[in-house]
């Protein structure tokens, strides 16, 4: 095939499409150096992205009315809202000393926004994936995932801890991504579901990170690590953990600390059992992750707290909150015979609460960022 030249190559588009997640387990642990178990969903985000002739950024959005244009040299930290998430790859990358031409990104996403399904980190890293494709820019997987995290964490200014796009870029169909967030160290555990099924419960509860509650944990997290003189959480192990209780005197930190330190542990077991091909060992971590995000962590809310329960009523193995918290998504480990009544159960017990209506859906592993067709 000859090659495309050079004036019609400048103009053409690419598309790339990164998923939404759901963590299976491991939450609020990332930025704790900690262990995280993310698997893609098969909703995401399209990017498509082209270059153009000014030296000017365009987001828009199918979804959307409102975008934004902005000149590459005013590009700046602090853009609010849901463009911020797409110009920032422009900035992040140009921060990183590549040339970054004008460029039109449009994007369609099916990840329901707010629900704690990473619909940001689906937006971000289709941009970043289109961008090092449509640039040639061959970065590796580490400076891409950095690239990406610095869009949220630098130019958004949202201080998430990077699972997120770790799961968006490299998660595979069939597998979740087990990840060592202090090394990066990734692996692929298979996830065969057999006759269960993964069912999500979207509580459609006000689920915000700027609130200042995802702040408030980070904060106090890292307020333990000083008190305790540990590098992270991450160093404090399920037999250390009563003596590290030991030493403070803060009952709010005391309870941070026994979520992270069990959370990881209960990753690490999940591993072991999706290994084991043992899903009935899977169901109580889930539970006991729930528990924990109720009890101690404290990042919950009524709506998930009723989606949780009710689904462990209706016939599932074990059931948690999924994501940064404060509402968004429940998921639930249950036979597939059980799912209709599990569905039933929950919007019967959300109407009888004076809650609105929840949406429910079945997940299966999928696959990380990849190019799609025009
Ligand atoms: C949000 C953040 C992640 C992670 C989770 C909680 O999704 O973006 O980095 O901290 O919350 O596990």
């Amino acid at each position: 095939m000859s090659p495309v030249p050079l004036e019609e190559s400048i103009f053409m588009a690419v598309h790339w499409r990164a998923p939404g997640r759901v963590n299976l387990i491991g939450e609020h642990t990332d930025y704790n150096d900690g262990f995280v178990l993310p698997f893609a969903l098969e909703m995401g985000c399209t990017a498509t992205v082209e270059i153009r002739p000014d030296a000017a950024v365009e987001a828009r959005s199918a979804q959307r009315d409102d975008g934004a244009s902005v000149a590459l040299d005013d590009l700046a930290p602090g853009t609010a809202g849901w463009t911020g998430y797409a110009l920032g790859a422009a900035w992040a990358l140009r921060q990183r000393g590549h040339e970054v031409p004008g460029l039109t990104i449009l994007l369609d996403s099916d990840v329901p926004v707010g629900a704690g399904l990473s619909s940001s980190a689906a937006l971000v890293c289709s941009v970043t994936t289109a961008l090092d494709d449509l640039l040639d820019l061959h970065l590796s997987p580490d400076e891409l995932l950095a690239v990406s995290r610095s869009v949220e964490n630098d130019f958004v200014g949202a201080p998430t801890g990077g699972m997120d796009q770790l799961a968006a870029l490299r998660c595979t169909a069939g597998s979740a991504l087990f990840c060592d967030m202090r090394s990066l160290a990734t692996e692929q555990v298979p996830f065969s579901l057999g006759d269960h099924t993964i069912l999500v419960v979207d509580t459609r509860a006000e689920h915000s990170h700027a609130d200042g509650e995802y702040r408030r944990r980070r904060e106090g997290c890292e307020e333990a690590v000083r008190r305790l003189g540990v590098q992270a959480l991450r160093d404090i192990d399920l037999d250390g953990l009563d003596a590290a209780l030991a030493q403070l005197d803060d009952e709010e930190l005391r309870r941070y600390v026994r979520h992270v330190v069990t959370e990881d542990d209960r990753v690490l077991k999940t591993v072991q059992a999706l290994h084991a091909s043992d899903l009935a060992a899977v169901g109580p971590l889930l539970s006991a992750s729930h528990a924990s995000m109720r009890d101690d962590f404290r990042i919950t809310a009524p709506e998930v707290d009723l989606a949780a329960d009710t689904l462990e009523a209706s016939g599932a193995d074990g059931a948690r909150m999924t994501g940064g918290g404060f509402g968004g998504c429940v998921i639930g480990l249950l036979p597939a015979d059980r799912v209709a009544g599990a569905e039933t159960a929950v919007r019967n017990a959300f109407a009888a609460a004076g809650f609105g209506e929840p949406a429910t859906f079945t997940v299966l592993p999928s696959r990380g960022a990849h190019r799609v067709d025009g």
